[in-house]
């Protein structure tokens, strides 16, 4: 192959003394000296609207990072033209050089932009070092990487042949531009879903959610100075329902990417079928949505190995990772062992600014997620059917902070054990060790989703079954490990049911959705 299989990034530790411990703290304090303003960039050039929305730190909810300019129906059209002027140099421009920006983009994100993306992720996200690590430093790194590598090899692989006449694929990018939609969660999938189909070719209008137009700023900023041409990417930040009914309506709409929330994914899906004959083609539609992953254990797995799994699983980046543990199954018969250590291990959960170091979790995204998380509170504790072991409370004076919380209950079916809280809860069923089939069966069935899931066993004939019988139950699968932290290139990541398209961010298959091949013979 024209570019050689990369390495992932290596994740640094941040451990005390160490050189990127000292200027990621520096870089910290730069970030929150003074309120920047953040403009749209639409055809490589900076637009302002007036139209101002605030990116507030969820961990100190009254600082102020950023004031940024939201687009209305002006700059979209704007966004949409920039987008077709491109895209004709960009589309003809040799793949090699069209790979090269993000390669560049990927180099100086792994060396001079880590800090900056990793402070502005920790700030804007309220992301530990380490989370934010994992997330706007390696991942990106690796998307950015791994996407160049499979680009490499799908050119390579343009079939032709030439029995009878000259048969040739030619791999195009789709004709029109592509909306990508982004979540507030990875800023590694700010950055992915705009950079994924502009490799193959395509032109963009990348939406950021609002509560991440802080980090996924930098990471425009980034690929411009990576060498990005105008126009390829346009940043136009704004209200998701808005710009959505104007971008989604256009004829020159080619394709959408998108990661989020069901809900939404559903709308998109909704606002497209109803304007399906103004389009000039049907456009592609990717999405990776919500999910309610489990963790299901028998009673012969490893019980430190699965505390340890439900402790990250669950609490890592306060439960906001769309493949967070959220619900567990575990036997009677070691619950009570398996109870005792997660309690004792969560009750240890250090919560509090993302800037300290030493704290595992911060604060949730904002306000509403914060109400929402409680309202599940406040349902368990008038239930007769769960019981909080641990947590179950919020705090809003200096920012958004949910105690990590246990719930058990008697039924398996409990709405915490069914809908998505995107919080730091994990619910808990107890199964009697003589209902294994049938437990296995209620944990297949119990959520619409189908995102990630986790089994523990140390019996090899149970792990195959299990792996058998919860097939479509998780699209990542797990075995004796927390169902989080998927890696590029190694564990592609998406979802199936009610999870998404499943066309797996960072991988060939993803890739593939954004070429529009042409078939030509010719009779020699
Ligand atoms: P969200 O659905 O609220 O927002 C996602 C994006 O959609 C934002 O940019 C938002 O502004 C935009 N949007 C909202 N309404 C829109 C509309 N009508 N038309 C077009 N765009 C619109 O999600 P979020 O809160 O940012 O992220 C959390 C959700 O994302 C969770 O459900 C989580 O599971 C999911 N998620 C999934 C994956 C995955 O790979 N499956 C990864 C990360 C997050
Ligand atoms: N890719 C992320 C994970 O696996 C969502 O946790």
């Amino acid at each position: 192959s024209a570019i050689k299989e990369p390495k992932n990034e290596p994740l640094l530790s941040y451990a005390p003394g160490s050189p990127e411990k000292a200027a990621l703290k520096k870089k910290l304090r730069e970030l929150q000296q003074g309120e920047i303003e953040i403009p749209l960039i639409i055809g490589g050039k900076e637009v302002k609207t007036g139209m101002m929305g605030e990116c507030i730190i969820p961990h100190k909810k009254n600082h102020v990072l950023a004031r940024y300019h939201m687009a209305g129906e002006k700059e979209i059209r704007m966004a949409i033209e920039a987008a077709k002027n491109a895209q004709d140099e960009w589309e003809k421009m040799p793949w090699e050089h069209r790979a090269s920006v993000f390669l560049k983009a990927a180099e100086l994100l792994s060396g001079p932009w880590r800090s900056t993306l990793n402070g502005a992720t920790m700030l804007g996200q309220s992301k530990t070092a380490h989370q934010a690590e994992i997330d706007s430093a390696c991942e990106l790194a690796d998307f950015l990487r791994f996407n160049a590598y499979y680009l490499a090899q799908i050119i390579e692989e343009q079939p032709n042949s030439s029995q009878d006449s000259w048969n040739r694929l030619q791999y195009r990018p789709l004709e029109g531009f592509v909306f990508a939609i982004t979540p507030f969660n990875f800023t590694a999938i700010g950055g992915n879903l705009p950079t994924a189909p502009a490799l193959i070719g395509n032109t963009v209008l990348w939406k950021p959610a609002s509560t991440a137009v802080y980090s996924n700023y930098f990471v425009m900023k980034l690929l411009q100075e990576a060498g990005l041409p105008d126009g390829v990417i346009n940043f136009v930040p704004g209200s998701g329902s808005k710009l959505g009914n104007i971008v989604l309506t256009d004829e020159n709409l080619a394709g959408i990417h998108f990661t989020g929330s069901t809900q939404v994914f559903g709308d998109i899906w909704r606002t497209v079928a109803e304007n399906l004959r103004q389009y000039k083609a049907y456009p592609r539609i990717v999405g990776e949505t919500g999910g309610k992953n489990f963790v299901f254990a028998h009673h012969s797995a490893d019980v430190d190995a699965l505390v340890t799994a439900l402790i990250r699983g669950a609490y890592e980046y306060q439960g906001q990772k769309c493949s967070a543990a959220s619900r567990a199954y575990v036997p009677q018969s070691i619950w009570p062992k398996v109870k005792e250590r997660l309690l004792d291990e969560v009750s240890s959960i250090k919560v509090g600014d993302a800037e300290n170091f030493t704290n595992f979790m911060s604060a949730v995204i904002d306000e509403k997620s914060l109400r929402n998380i409680d309202t599940y509170f406040t349902y368990t504790k008038a239930s007769a059917e769960a019981e909080i072991l641990h947590g179950g409370e919020v705090d809003d004076e200096e920012g958004f902070f949910v105690k990590p919380t246990v719930i058990v209950t008697t039924d398996p079916r409990f709405k915490t054990m069914e809908e998505e809280i995107f919080g730091p809860v994990l619910t808990i069923f107890v199964y009697p060790d003589n209902q294994f089939e049938k437990t296995i069966e209620l944990c297949n069935e119990t959520s619409p989703y189908g995102l990630t899931g986790a089994i523990f066993a140390r019996d090899r004939k149970v792990i195959s079954d299990l792996e058998k019988q919860l097939n479509h139950a998780a699209s990542n699968f797990y075995i004796n490990d927390k169902p989080t932290g998927a890696v590029v290139g190694q564990q592609p990541f998406g979802g199936s049911r009610a999870s998404g398209t499943n066309d797996k961010a960072g991988s060939k298959l993803n890739l593939y959705r954004w070429i529009n091949p042409r078939t030509i013979k010719e009779n020699l």
